[in-house]
């Protein structure tokens, strides 16, 4: 586990998707994918956050079981959402016996793994045979698709002044470790969203509340102001700022 990726996400965690209902947004397309749950069926969400994915997994119908291992997050779970089982857990170290989730889902978190291979198996051990895991992800851009606020153009510019080894998680082949871990009938989606944004300054603010964060903190003071003046700018001379964004979503039977 990174200490440096919980450490962020502690420090971010009091406004996390408080600015816009990005991950809320892209959770409930998720929940949209699962099966209906049969009586008493349980759900475990690795890396929960403030509760995107299983927030709206037990308003399906599941009964939930969210973890994470930012201590800050696990507590605004706990805060916001007492009908959720909330813990503190390594996604690569499951304190669940094999056979016991039908479901397991993961949102915007396998990239930002260390080992995301080994997080894999351990979701196949806890899912019950023939159970579900579903995970989002940011991935390839399909073809044809804009994200409408020129920011990528941006991060492509001043990522040349990020310090080397600086980014989060490891290189991930989602179908190869998926097949590596006996998963089967592997399936791909898009996802899309399209969010308004009040003004340029929201769009700013949002992009310093999730792991995002974690590229202007590894910018000099200097760069980020010059980041945030140009993009302001751009956005401005826009007349309106949205947010569209895609992700993709496996999914894998146990
Ligand atoms: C981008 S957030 C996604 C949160 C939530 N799933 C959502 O969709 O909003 C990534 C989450 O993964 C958690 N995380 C990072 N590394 C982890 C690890 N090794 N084990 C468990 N959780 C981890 C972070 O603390 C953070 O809450």
């Amino acid at each position: 586990m990174s200490n440096d990726v919980v450490e962020l996400f502690d420090r971010v965690a009091d406004r996390y998707d408080e600015v816009l209902p990005f991950f809320e947004s892209f959770g409930r397309l998720c929940v949209d994918r699962l099966p209906m749950p049969g009586t008493g069926d349980r759900l475990l969400d690795i890396g929960a956050g403030r509760g995107a994915i299983a927030v709206a997994a037990q308003a399906r119908g599941f009964a939930v079981t969210a973890t994470d291992a930012s201590t800050g997050m696990v507590r605004q779970l706990q805060r916001e959402h007492a009908g959720i089982d909330a813990r503190v857990m390594d996604a690569g170290r499951l304190d669940f016996d094999e056979d016991t989730f039908d479901v397991v889902t993961a949102g915007f978190v396998m990239h930002l793994l260390d080992e995301p291979q080994a997080a894999v198996r351990e979701v196949k051990r806890v899912l019950k045979p023939g159970g579900l895991f579903a995970f989002t992800g940011p991935g390839r851009v399909p073809d044809g698709f804009e994200f409408a606020d020129g920011s990528d153009a941006l991060f492509a510019e001043f990522s040349r002044y990020l310090p080397p080894g600086g980014s989060m998680g490891e290189p991930f082949e989602e179908r190869e470790a998926l097949a590596a871990a006996g998963f089967t009938g592997v399936d791909e989606t898009d996802l899309r969203i399209e969010l308004a944004v009040p003004d340029a300054e929201t769009f700013w603010q949002w992009l310093q509340t999730h792991g995002t964060r974690k590229f202007f903190d590894d910018l000099s003071a200097e760069r980020r102001a010059e980041f945030r003046a140009r993009l302001i700018a751009d956005l401005e001379s826009r007349g309106s700022v949205v947010l569209r964004r895609y992700a993709w979503l496996y999914r894998g039977w146990a």
